[in-house]
């Protein structure tokens, strides 16, 4: 089973400027809380508590402030440093150390998920021990996005980053799953014509080789981009409307910390005291009655 992952949260956020200006994309505020929790959430959902953030130079103080050890939500936060936006696969050949004989999860610190119910697909990604599967998600703006064509069985027969004549409305949605044969292989590419390693060049040798395996969010999840400012602001709103129906919050890293047990109520208690009393301290609170 994966039980490490790296979040990648480099990148200037050129097209969310001037909020990037004063602070990165991926600690801008999706709703209640910042945007990385959503992609931090989702790995712990997953049962991966050994994680590498890697981020600028200028940007990882404000995260490493924000999570420290990762020990007060019971997980094991390492961080590195990206000195320049060299692609995805950087990621594979920074964490190298980190990732040592095991196999990765790789996720975007931009990677905003909802889903109802953790389903069995993840499982299957979790246990791979030889490939790689990529997940993917409908779209309605093919052209901005990696792009998975499958045969009918989800056998994936094609990968193009953002094609100008798109294959299908799949994309690929920026999680990904892989053997340890990822840092070797990520060793190996070359930058693209933007100048970067891309992810789809990396899956495309895994699919050359028959090992490149698809899996999709069901309807009832939702994958949200919050590239744009528009995009961002319907991010926060779409959050504020299902947290405040249900009184229930998503992605909130303490609560999820509490339900998967990785600490206990006095030290959920603990975190929520330090919150003080606002209302994210009252609901960390409330999990505890
Ligand atoms: C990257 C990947 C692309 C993927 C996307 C998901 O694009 O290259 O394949 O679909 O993330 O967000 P980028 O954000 O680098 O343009």
């Amino acid at each position: 089973m994966i039980k490490k992952a790296i979040i990648l949260a480099g990148g200037n956020g050129s097209r969310l400027r001037p909020l990037t200006d004063v602070v990165c994309k991926q600690l801008l505020p999706v709703y209640d809380k910042p945007m990385l929790h959503y992609p931090l959430a989702t790995l712990m959902l997953l049962g991966i508590r050994e994680i590498l953030i890697i981020s600028t130079e200028k940007d990882l103080p404000f995260i490493q402030h924000n999570l420290k050890d990762g020990s007060q939500i019971g997980i094991k936060l390492h961080y590195a440093i990206q000195t320049e936006p060299r692609g995805l696969p950087d990621a594979f050949i920074i964490g190298k150390e980190f990732i040592g004989a095991d196999p990765i999860c790789l996720i975007l610190g931009d990677n905003i998920l909802y889903w109802g119910q953790l389903n069995l697909i993840w499982n299957e990604c979790l246990s791979v021990q030889e490939g790689a599967y990529i997940v993917g998600a409908h779209t309605r703006e093919p052209h901005r996005f990696g792009i998975i064509e499958c045969d009918k069985n989800s056998n994936v027969l094609s990968l193009e980053e953002k094609p100008i004549h798109p294959r299908s409305n799949i994309a690929a949605i920026g999680l990904y799953f892989y053997d340890n044969n990822v840092i070797t292989y990520a060793e190996s590419l070359s930058p693209s014509k933007r100048g970067e390693l891309e992810i789809t060049d990396l899956n495309n040798i895994y699919l050359k080789k028959s090992q490149l395996k698809a899996k999709f969010l069901s309807r009832g999840t939702t994958w949200l981009d919050a590239g744009t400012i528009n995009s961002l602001m319907d991010a926060s709103n779409f959050f504020q409307i299902i947290e405040d129906r249900q009184g229930l919050k998503i992605c909130c890293v303490e609560e999820v910390a509490y339900n998967m047990g990785y600490i206990n109520s006095a030290q959920l208690e603990i975190i929520a005291n330090q919150f003080g009393n606002n209302s994210y301290g009252d609901y960390l609170r409330q999990r505890l009655t």
